[in-house]
């Protein structure tokens, strides 16, 4: 300890002189303040990249104070961050604002072989027995909250999906599936979401005092307070789960109850609670989104809506999930508003841990290297009519991982990707053959960038006519029936 903070002085003058000589060769970059870049950003995600992109091109710095981040969206630059372990790292450290959500030993914080380990412990979830028995429940929960929607009156399609992505979530992560607990986390994890999306709270957050504990009634004190009650009731039930001992795992809880860490010892109650957190908010929140897009998208194009429910009648009336998600217009659909709005517009930030070079540039140790997917997937030589929604682009090619990028890749590559292209799937498919809805709102819906994902700003307001009978027939629903 000592010897560290003897140290400190000359590693800091090492890094300083690091960040100097790379300011000299980093890639050029707007010279607008970070703060104001954020602004923008948040005001119109979009139009601001596409500024940056056509200004500066494949690889571009922004300044967070005094250090540079550097953002690529050229495939070969892409395919270094996700490959070049040796230079580059997944460093925890860096999603560290992340741990008021998700605590302080999550996925996201953790690094090295630790974090491979307890990433692999995650993945155990997702294989083919288990998401076929969540698919049965995926499409039984998708009828039973589209079906509560009352006919003619308009409702919010993103916290309509949100509800059906959330209980899916909880059920996949902690196997609950109702009962009192399962009913507080539901609403806890909703009020969370909800409170930290709030343009006020957003505002109040960024303000000098904003991110100081005054009370219940401030936006950070209700946010700690809220994160306080999902920590305390999934700690009680990591407690009560031990006790019970179950070893039919049919839950990421349960298989992190009996799993070890590397040294062969159980994982502790307070980092089973806080591996749970990520995969909860991720599935909820990153799925709901991914699903309102893509109904929004679908019902603004009438020939895209008449080709997918061509394709899902031409299954029969009761048709297996497996070939629903082995659809190729279905899968080029979902590919397709993956692509043309990413929910994630960058990967999750690297570090450079050694001199490394990237597109032609010499970064220093220190260099913060982050993906940009939302310009990848805007790239005319890869996608020519990037603003276009053409899902065909999917059936006529086949793009690397290096081009198409929605669930980012390498070291910190999401553990849900495939499980939620399954659950898109099953979604849309059910309310598509089931329904009849239209878009309220005949202008575009706009973006909004929440600090990590990209969500449509007014909701995607649609409208529901009727239930829909196979091969096009509509039959009123009744009125509020569940
Ligand atoms: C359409 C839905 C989703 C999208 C677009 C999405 C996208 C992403 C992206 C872009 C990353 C960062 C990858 C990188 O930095 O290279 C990520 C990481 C992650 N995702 Fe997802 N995700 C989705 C759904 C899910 C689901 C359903 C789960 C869990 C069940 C999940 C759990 C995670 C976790 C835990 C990480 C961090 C992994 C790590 O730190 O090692 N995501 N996701």
């Amino acid at each position: 300890m000592t010897k560290q903070r003897s140290f400190a002085p000359l590693r800091l003058c090492v890094r300083l002189i690091h960040i100097f000589t790379n300011t000299m060769k980093l890639p050029p970059g707007p010279k607008t303040p970070f703060w104001l870049i954020q602004q923008q950003t948040q005001a119109d995600p979009f139009g601001c990249l596409d500024a940056i992109y056509k200004r500066y091109g494949d690889i571009f710095t922004i300044m967070s104070g005094s250090t540079p981040m550097v953002l690529v969206s050229h495939p070969l630059g892409i395919k270094q961050i996700f490959t070049n372990t040796k230079e580059i790292t997944a460093t925890g450290a860096l999603n560290r604002s992340f741990a008021l959500t998700t605590g302080n030993q999550g996925v996201l914080q953790l690094d090295g072989f630790r974090h491979k380990h307890r990433r692999k412990l995650l993945m155990q979830a997702f294989h083919g027995e288990r998401m076929q028995a969540c698919g049965k429940r995926i499409c039984e929960l998708t009828e039973k909250i589209i079906n509560q929607q009352v006919i003619g009156k308009p409702f919010v399609a993103y916290p309509t999906i949100e509800d059906i992505t959330l209980r899916v979530s909880i059920e996949v992560v902690t196997g609950l599936q109702q009962g009192e607990q399962y009913e507080k986390l539901r609403q806890l994890f909703s009020s969370l979401i909800r409170h930290t999306q709030s343009p006020i709270v957003k505002i109040f957050r960024n303000l000098p005092f904003g991110r100081q504990d005054l009370g219940k009634w401030s936006p950070q004190g209700y946010l700690l307070h809220l994160r306080q009650e999902i920590f305390d009731l999934l700690y009680a039930e990591v407690k009560e789960r031990r006790k019970q001992a179950d070893p039919s795992h049919n839950n990421i809880l349960s298989d992190l109850i009996f799993a070890c860490d590397e040294t062969g010892e159980p994982l502790s109650d307070e980092e089973v609670r806080d591996l749970l957190l990520s995969p909860i908010f991720a599935a909820q929140d990153a799925s709901a989104t991914a699903i309102a897009w893509s109904l929004y998208w679908i019902h603004r194009l009438p020939d895209v809506r008449a080709r997918l429910l061509q394709e899902l009648d031409s299954l029969g009336e009761s048709p297996d999930q497996m070939s629903i998600v082995a659809l190729p217009y279905l899968s080029a659909v979902c590919n397709e508003a993956l692509r043309i709005y990413p929910t994630q517009l960058f990967t999750f930030p690297r570090l450079v841990e050694s001199p490394v070079e990237v597109m032609g540039y010499e970064l220093s140790p220190g260099t913060v290297l982050i993906g940009s997917i939302y310009l990848t997937h805007q790239r005319e030589d890869l996608y020519p009519e990037p603003k276009q929604f053409k899902p065909e682009r999917f059936l006529e090619k086949q793009f690397s991982p290096y081009e198409f990028l929605p669930f980012g890749g390498g070291a910190r590559s999401c553990i849900g990707g495939a499980f939620a292209l399954f659950e898109m799937k099953l979604v849309l498919a059910t309310i598509l053959s089931r329904y009849e809805l239209t878009l309220v709102d005949k202008r575009p819906e706009k973006p909004k960038f929440g600090g990590l994902i990209c969500y449509p700003a007014s909701g995607v307001k649609m409208l529901m006519h009727g239930r829909r009978q196979h091969q096009g027939q509509s039959q009123p629903l009744v009125v509020g029936s569940v």
